[in-house]
């Protein structure tokens, strides 16, 4: 018998129940890997010349299945999970997908009412599937979009991609009804810089949410260097400049964008700096990978491995209580420390966490 861990009440955190790592940061949020495997090749994430024909990936019966996915994700949510988030590599190259999205949709929160259940795509198969996605229960959907030059962005994807297939699979996901839709934008000095201020006036014109991504030394593979980075405040100062911005308050503690309003009335633009002004003080993301292995933070090195548990014959009580152990020990705030001796650590790819 295992005796189910005891979420108690964090009034100083969110005022939700809830469990707390070692820095009295609630668990909130959990990301889901569906699959490593993407059909495009950022260079930021898996550049070509690393993950070319022969890579690895990992084999089917290595992935967790949907219901051990659904199993587990039931356990985050007792726990006090609010969030869902589905990515990948690229999530919808997991076939069948829609179905996973049918089973996360049932899930309640414990004091009742839905999850928010969310997807991180880079849009290439939004044509096809953002109807049975929708259909399935899934709530909206972001978008990763770095650049609207097609010289540009197919560069960026590695894999010569015409941008005008991911506005179309933006369209369509506007025309399932998967908003609001959030557009991530990685943002490289030198690289898509010119496509700030034009990208940002396009999502105006939408009414789409767009933010900017600081380059992020995320895994080992992108030769990320410093001066790559173009920090938040010169991202922000760029585009007050076209369109006068105000900042806005955060939606809920440990929103990873910092909000600004364009004083127009035109909607808002967010930006995610993590390199310059890092956020690891309200952070109460937990990611698991497709094969089931639970990492605290998004530069670990060490993961827990869950898949044997979920495959087992323990019940929902161990696996919470599997669970809970991980997170009351937790510890992680990598973007607080990053120095010369902490991007030396090894590190997971951001392809197999998902971001
Ligand atoms: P919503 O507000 O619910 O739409 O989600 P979000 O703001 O968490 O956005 P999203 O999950 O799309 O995160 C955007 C990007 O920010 C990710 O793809 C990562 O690149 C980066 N990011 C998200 N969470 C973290 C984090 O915990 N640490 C770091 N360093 N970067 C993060
Ligand atoms: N730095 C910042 N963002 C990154 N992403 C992938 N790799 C990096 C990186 N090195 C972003 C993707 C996507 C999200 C999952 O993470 O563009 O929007
Ligand atoms: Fe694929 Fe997303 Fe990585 Fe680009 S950033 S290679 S779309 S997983
Ligand atoms: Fe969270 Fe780690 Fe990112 Fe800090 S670096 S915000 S602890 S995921």
């Amino acid at each position: 018998m295992t005796t189910d861990p005891e979420p108690f009440a964090d009034p100083g955190f969110d005022g939700r129940p809830g469990l707390l790592d070692r820095r009295r940061r609630a668990l909130r949020d959990l990301r889901i890997s569906v699959t490593d495997r993407c059909n495009f090749r950022c260079t930021y994430c898996m550049p070509m010349e690393v993950f070319g024909r022969d890579y690895a990936f990992l084999p089917r019966e290595e992935l967790l299945t949907f219901e051990e996915i659904e199993r587990l994700a039931r356990q985050f949510v007792e726990l006090g999970v609010q969030k869902l988030r589905i990515t990948g590599g690229e999530p919808l190259v997991r076939r069948d997908l829609p179905r996973l999205i049918d089973l996360l949709s049932r899930i309640e929160l414990p004091e009742g009412g839905p999850i928010d259940l969310t997807l991180t795509t880079n849009g290439s198969a939004l044509r096809a599937l953002a109807g049975p996605l929708a259909a399935a229960g899934l709530q909206r959907v972001t978008v990763s979009l770095d650049s609207l030059d097609d010289e540009v962005f197919r560069s960026m994807n590695g894999v010569d991609f015409p941008v005008s297939r991911v506005l179309d699979g933006i369209a369509a996901a506007r025309e399932a009804g998967l908003e609001p839709i959030k557009i991530n934008v990685v943002a490289k000095r030198g690289v898509n810089e010119a496509s700030i201020v034009p990208m940002a006036g396009w999502a105006r014109d939408e009414g789409l949410i767009l933010r900017f991504i600081e380059y992020m030394d995320v895994g080992h593979s992108n030769g990320w260097r410093v001066d790559d980075v173009i920090p938040a405040d010169e991202i922000v100062s760029l585009i007050d400049a076209a369109w006068p911005l105000e900042p806005v308050e955060s939606n809920y503690r440990g929103e990873v964008a910092g909000r600004w309003r364009y004083r127009d009335g035109a909607g808002e633009v967010g930006v995610i700096s993590s390199v310059t002004q890092p956020f690891c003080g309200d952070c109460t993301r937990a990611r698991m990978s497709a094969e089931g292995t639970l990492y605290t933070c998004l530069f670990g090195s060490d993961g827990h491995p869950l898949r044997d548990l979920v495959r087992g014959t323990v019940d929902d009580a161990a696996l919470r209580a599997a669970i809970a152990a991980i997170w009351t020990v937790r510890d992680d705030r990598y973007s607080e420390l990053r120095s010369a001796a902490t991007t030396d650590l090894p590190r997971i790819e951001m392809f197999a966490i998902g971001g």
